[in-house]
């Protein structure tokens, strides 16, 4: 227990979005627990981190107590505007699903999705991941340099998904822009401008996807989204179209962005370690142990969000029922007293406990496998195809996305030598 008071910190501090782990550093040493008076608790601590994830009964992920599921409108408190409503009053309807469902409607989500993106049904699509990955290579190998984010890291994930999802690849970038605008809408604060935009990306999104589940009930294919659509599980029947869109906008949102900001983070680790870029080169087999590192060291997520259920204390600080609790997945990765030493970044060091980049416990992300095999393949590929890479700093932007929740860098720009 902390005597003093948690200390505030300002989440959406320029200087706190450029480098966090210094204010880690900072509320480590003060109990793992600060405060944003504006937004929120955060627990940065691991083991009371652990515990919060674990207690779904007064940690909800329901955004809405209403029951109406997530609408997208940002993490501003002001209630949704009447011309905000009205927009979002045209999309179909839907109920919390997945992320932001609590057990027991959340433990029959995560049941019957689970079958779409186990391990076995991820790792089939490696070859498919593999030449998507190449195909993009083959359009930037002869010039020598590339753009590394929107020409590599952003198009990889987005075409991924899409083809999870079904989506034509004519529409993949409709798409991506959905996807980031509801994004934002559930971690950042938005304008008034932002949420009415936010809302006609929900719209369109039902209206694009509610005929696709419609005709895969009708006739199976043998996409993700099918078996998502038609998969029952222990006599649980199959997952509403109120129940899908919510969960197909999770898997659109949740699976693009954070795994472009990956891979992104971890070349620039790599930019700045000649020797373990190296090191990788002769031994591919280490890449999953670095990509597990750079998801410890400089997550793509840095947080997400709970809602309190009743008061509460956490290590002596007071909670209000109704209030923010900020998760923050990447502080517990800092916490020395379970990853000593957190500021080095080091591919053999000895996990005792897993690290946060996923989060943790019953939201343990759905999708990491999938993200895994992602990161790995693109770095196999690339080693193979390009040498000497080196930072091209007159064509990058190393300041970092506007956001405290998702964290990765504006513009790399690389130069190499094809092999
Ligand atoms: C590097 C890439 C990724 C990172 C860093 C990441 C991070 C996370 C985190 C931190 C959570 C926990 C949220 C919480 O407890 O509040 C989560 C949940 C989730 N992620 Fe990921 N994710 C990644 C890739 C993906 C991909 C590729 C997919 C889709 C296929 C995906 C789908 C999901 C879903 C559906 C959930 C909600 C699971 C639930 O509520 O049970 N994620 N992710």
């Amino acid at each position: 227990m902390t005597e003093d008071p948690a200390p505030e910190i300002d989440l959406l501090d320029t200087a706190h979005i450029e480098c966090p782990y210094k204010i880690y550093e900072h509320l480590h040493k003060q109990g793992g627990i600060g405060v944003d008076p504006n937004i929120g608790t955060v627990v940065a601590g691991y083991d009371v981190l652990a515990a919060v994830a674990k207690n779904t009964q007064v940690y909800s992920s329901s955004i809405t107590e209403d029951g109406r599921g997530p609408r997208h409108m940002g993490i501003n408190p002001e209630p949704v505007q009447d011309d905000v409503e009205e927009i979002l009053s045209t999309a179909h309807p839907i109920v919390n699903a997945l992320f932001t469902a609590d057990p027991p409607e959340h433990t029959r989500h995560r049941k019957l999705i689970s079958k779409a993106l186990s391990p076995r049904s991820v790792r089939a699509l490696e070859p498919q991941i593999r030449e998507i990955t190449t195909t993009l290579i083959d359009a930037f190998i002869g010039r020598g340099s590339v753009d590394f984010i929107p020409e590599f890291a952003v198009p990889l994930p987005v075409t991924v998904i899409a083809d999870i999802l079904g989506v034509d690849r004519k529409d993949i970038w409709t798409f991506k822009e959905w996807g980031d605008l509801m994004i934002s809408g559930n971690i950042d604060m938005l304008s008034h401008e932002r949420r009415r935009e936010v809302a006609h990306a929900v719209v369109e999104l039902h209206e694009y996807f509610v005929p696709r589940i419609e005709e895969r009930r009708r006739k199976p294919t043998d996409d993700l989204l099918s078996i998502m659509v038609n998969t029952e599980v222990d006599g649980e029947p199959p997952l509403t179209t109120e129940e899908l869109l919510p969960i197909i906008d999770q898997i659109l949102l949740a699976g693009h962005e954070t795994t472009t900001n990956l891979i992104g983070n971890a070349m620039l680790v790599l930019l700045n370690d000649h020797a373990l870029m190296a090191r990788l080169r002769a031994n591919p087999a280490d890449i999953p142990a670095m990509v597990e590192e750079a998801l410890r060291w400089d997550p793509p997520i840095q947080c997400t969000y709970r809602r309190t259920t009743r008061d509460d204390d956490l290590e002596g600080v007071p909670v209000e029922r109704g209030s923010m609790v900020i998760p923050m997945w990447a502080g517990a990765n800092w916490d020395p007293a379970v990853f000593p030493n957190p500021e080095r970044f080091d591919i053999d060091r000895p996990m005792t406990k897993p690290h946060m980049g996923f989060g943790f416990g019953p939201h343990f992300c759905a999708g990491a496998e999938l993200a895994r095999i992602e990161a790995r393949v693109a770095f196999e590929e690339l080693f193979t195809r390009l040498g000497n890479i080196t930072l091209d700093e007159a064509s990058s932007d190393l300041t970092h996305l506007p956001s405290f929740a998702s964290h990765g860098y504006r513009k790399i720009g690389l130069r190499f030598e094809a092999l």
